[in-house]
């Protein structure tokens, strides 16, 4: 089940996610970024930073797949990989939610070997407690505690992505 109260409601994501896009669009003025969407999970927060960029940006996404249920079965699956060049440009990867890091570890050092002018991380929440490699994230939207969460993207067995808000799952045993 999910718990009725939004753990984080519609309006704090989206004043965070605009936070985030100015931080972006300063630190990146007058330059062209590439921005990478992780999907499935990264889909509603890719859409809604995006749109408060103010630099010029192109869209590219990779499927990718790393947990199996409730948990990280440790190996990361490419199922689409970019269709974009990333020699010379500026990258950003854009994450729903980093628990151990290893999804965004792998992906961070795959796209570092096709030589990017600079390869950045963007990720929406941080299980900071749970981090069992070392990863720099660059824009980080909130650091939460060690809880499963859904919405807002974020799915159990692929259900809940479209909840507007994120809310805490619970299996209900029984
Ligand atoms: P990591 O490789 O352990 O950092 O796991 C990151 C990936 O696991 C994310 O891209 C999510 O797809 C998934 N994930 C981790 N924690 C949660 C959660 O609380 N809810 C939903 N998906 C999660
Ligand atoms: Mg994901």
């Amino acid at each position: 089940m999910v718990t009725g109260k939004p753990f984080l409601t519609v309006e704090q994501i989206q004043a965070r996610v605009r936070e985030l896009a100015e931080k972006i669009s300063a630190d990146y003025e007058g330059s062209e970024i590439l921005v990478v969407g992780i999907l499935k999970g990264a889909v509603i927060f890719f859409s809604d930073l995006t749109r408060h960029i103010r630099t010029p940006i192109n869209m590219d996404f990779l499927i990718a797949s790393s947990y199996i249920k409730d948990h990280t079965s440790g190996k990361v699956k490419i199922h689409a990989d970019l269709r974009e060049d990333i020699n010379g440009k500026h990258v950003i990867l854009v994450e729903d939610i980093v628990d151990s890091g290893l999804t965004l570890k792998y992906l961070y050092e795959m796209l570092l070997e096709r030589n990017p002018a600079s390869l950045k991380i963007c990720a929406l929440l941080d299980k900071k407690s749970r981090r069992k490699v070392d990863l720099q994230i660059d824009y980080r939207g909130f650091e939460i505690p060690d809880e499963f969460v859904v919405g807002y993207g974020l799915d159990y067995e692929d259900k809940f992505r479209n909840l507007p808000y994120l809310a805490i799952f619970k299996k209900v045993s029984g």
